[in-house]
Order: structure tokens, then C-alpha cells, then sequence
């Protein structure tokens, strides 16, 4: 149960636990806080019990976020409940609507279930150069989708694993080759001819040249095995960044899931997840802590995004 609670949240063991204090905490002072106000007050056994309700009520509402935004902050785990006090603070329309992935993509969901709009069949390419697991649970997790369609696996080295993951589902293939792709614009006429509407790079090594960018405006991603902006940029890939983590010392590592830009590793975030490192860990290690991270979030993610888009 506390794997699931801490996969969800998306943070290390470490802060996991820090959270759970920061809840304890904040529960017993609140406590404490009200009884001396209680008594401040004057309140007592008397006392008209509908000034009782307003005043725990109040403490709850108002104190109890304030104490935990305050232990949250002193313990370093700032973000995390500022993000969670925003999301209160939006169920309870004090705030307007953030605009981020999440909410977008259930106001979509909700105005195609009223009918207000038709769901629109997207197809997506996923572009891989080796044993394809992330394609796999993509795949796996898209099939049967009523609105999204992966229609085209596009890779660049014969005989990668991805190929026999792609030929078992049925799904086309695409071998490109490096000079005409850098060149910019020759698979474009390809894809669009396949009905591809977004692009997924799930392993992908080479980089996206600017014409297949401006022909896929956000709708290109990529996921980066390590917590960018650390780690990432040209010849950061697969084990090279796991060792590249541990030679560092770092406590933490991750996944990034982000939109495509003209540089390496440098398209807008929208999307990480933390695994810690322990003194054993290798980068082979490593390197499957950051799989199971990617199979739990990746399929989901390239879902909402090509729903959003
Ligand atoms: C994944 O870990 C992905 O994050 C990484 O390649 C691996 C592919 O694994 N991508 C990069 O390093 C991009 N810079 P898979 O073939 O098993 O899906």
C-alpha cells in the first residue's frame, strides 16, 4: 500500500516518509492548537456546542493547511504541499482552474462524455532504436483505446527488438536511415501519409531534426531516464546516464517525460518520477529501477498528452 501511495506521489522513499512526519505533525499540533484556543476563548463544557463545530471546523480548514505548509516548508518538502494545497484550494474554487496536463485532460474527458465535443481518433507513431519494453507496455496499454490508434513503430537499427514487438502487434514498421532523416524533412511526407498525429520516443537516439519539430508542434515527446535538467544532452542515453548518476554520488535519480525541442533534452518538462539510490546500486541496477518507473507512468502519460492534443 505504501508503494502505491509513494508511486503515486511520484517522490523517493525518503521524501515519502518525511511527508507521513509532516502529516503526524501537523494532526498533533492542530490538536494541541485548539485545545489552547478552546480554553483562550473561554469555551467550555457550557458553551453553545455550534461554537464549538465553527471553531474545530475553522482549525481544520485554515489552521491545519497553514501548520502544514509551515512543517512542509521546515522540512523541505515545500513543493510537494504547496502543490497539494493548490489542488485543495482549486476543489474549493478559491482557485481558478491550474491549466496543467491533469485537469486539462478531464475537462476534455468530461465535455466528450457529455457530447459537447466528438472524440477525435489520434494515431500515434512510436519511435525506438532497441529492445523496445517501453513501446511494448505503450502498446499494450493503447489496445482496444477507444480514441488513440498506434499505427506505426518507426526505428533505425535492423533487427531491434522493438521490429518483433511491433510485427506481434500487428503494427507497421518503418527503417529510416540517418542521413535523410538529420536531413530534416524526408520521412515527414511518410508519416503524414500514415495519419500520424503524434510522436512518441520512447528509446530514440537520434535527434529530432527542426523540420519534423515544426511539422509536429507539441506533438512530439520523449522520455529521459534521469531527472532532467541533470544528466541529459547529447550522448545521454540508456546506461551511459545511469552511470553517469551514480559516478556523481546522487541519492536520487528518475524519469523525465518531456516535449521535444530543437536541443537535446531541453523541451518542457511535463512529467518526472524519483526512485532513490542506495550505496549498492550500479548503473545496471539502476537501470531497472528506472524501467519499472517508466512502465508504471510512460503509457499513461502518452495517453493524456495525445488526448490533450
Ligand atoms: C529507456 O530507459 C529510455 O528512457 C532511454 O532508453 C531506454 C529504452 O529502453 N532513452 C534515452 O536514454 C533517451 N535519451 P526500452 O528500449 O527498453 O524501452
Amino acid at each position: 500500500m505504501f508503494k502505491r501511495l509513494q508511486e503515486k506521489w511520484g517522490v523517493s522513499t525518503y521524501q515519502f516518509w518525511v511527508i507521513f512526519i509532516v502529516f503526524g505533525l501537523t494532526g498533533t499540533t492542530t490538536a494541541i492548537l485548539t485545545r489552547y484556543i478552546t480554553a483562550w476563548l473561554g469555551m467550555n463544557a457550557g458553551t453553545y456546542w455550534v461554537w464549538k463545530v465553527v471553531l474545530r471546523m475553522g482549525m481544520l480548514l485554515f489552521g491545519y493547511q497553514f501548520i502544514l505548509l509551515g512543517f512542509g516548508a521546515f522540512l523541505g518538502q515545500w513543493p510537494f504541499f504547496w502543490k497539494y494545497e493548490k489542488k485543495l484550494l482549486r476543489k474549493l474554487g478559491v482557485l481558478s482552474p491550474d491549466p496543467g496536463v491533469e485537469e486539462e485532460v478531464k475537462s476534455k474527458e468530461s465535455k466528450i462524455n457529455s457530447g459537447i465535443i466528438k472524440p477525435k481518433t489520434k494515431q500515434i507513431a512510436i519511435f525506438a532504436s532497441g529492445t523496445g519494453s517501453n513501446a511494448e507496455k505503450i502498446i499494450a496499454h493503447l489496445k482496444n483505446h477507444s480514441s488513440i490508434d498506434v499505427v506505426l513503430v518507426v526505428c533505425n537499427k535492423p533487427g531491434a527488438g522493438v521490429l518483433s514487438i511491433a510485427s506481434a502487434n500487428h503494427i507497421q514498421t518503418l527503417l529510416i536511415e540517418k542521413e535523410p532523416f538529420l536531413k530534416g524533412d524526408a520521412y515527414i511526407p511518410i508519416l503524414k501519409d500514415k495519419g500520424v498525429d503524434f510522436i512518441v520516443l520512447a528509446g530514440f537516439l537520434w535527434k529530432i531534426p527542426e523540420a519534423l519539430i515544426a511539422a509536429y508542434p507539441k506533438r512530439i515527446i520523449n522520455i529521459h531516464p534521469a531527472l532532467l535538467p541533470k544528466h541529459g544532452g547529447k550522448g545521454m542515453y540508456g546506461m551511459r546516464v545511469h552511470e553517469s548518476v551514480i559516478a556523481a554520488g546522487e541519492k536520487e535519480s528518475g524519469i523525465t517525460i518531456h516535449y521535444v525541442s530543437e536541443h537535446f533534452d531541453e523541451g518542457e518538462a511535463v512529467f518526472q518520477a524519483i526512485c532513490s539510490i542506495d550505496e549498492k546500486d550500479t548503473p545496471e541496477t539502476l537501470s531497472q529501477k528506472i524501467h519499472a518507473l517508466e512502465h508504471a507512468h510512460f503509457p499513461g502519460i502518452v495517453e493524456k498528452l495525445v488526448l490533450l492534443s
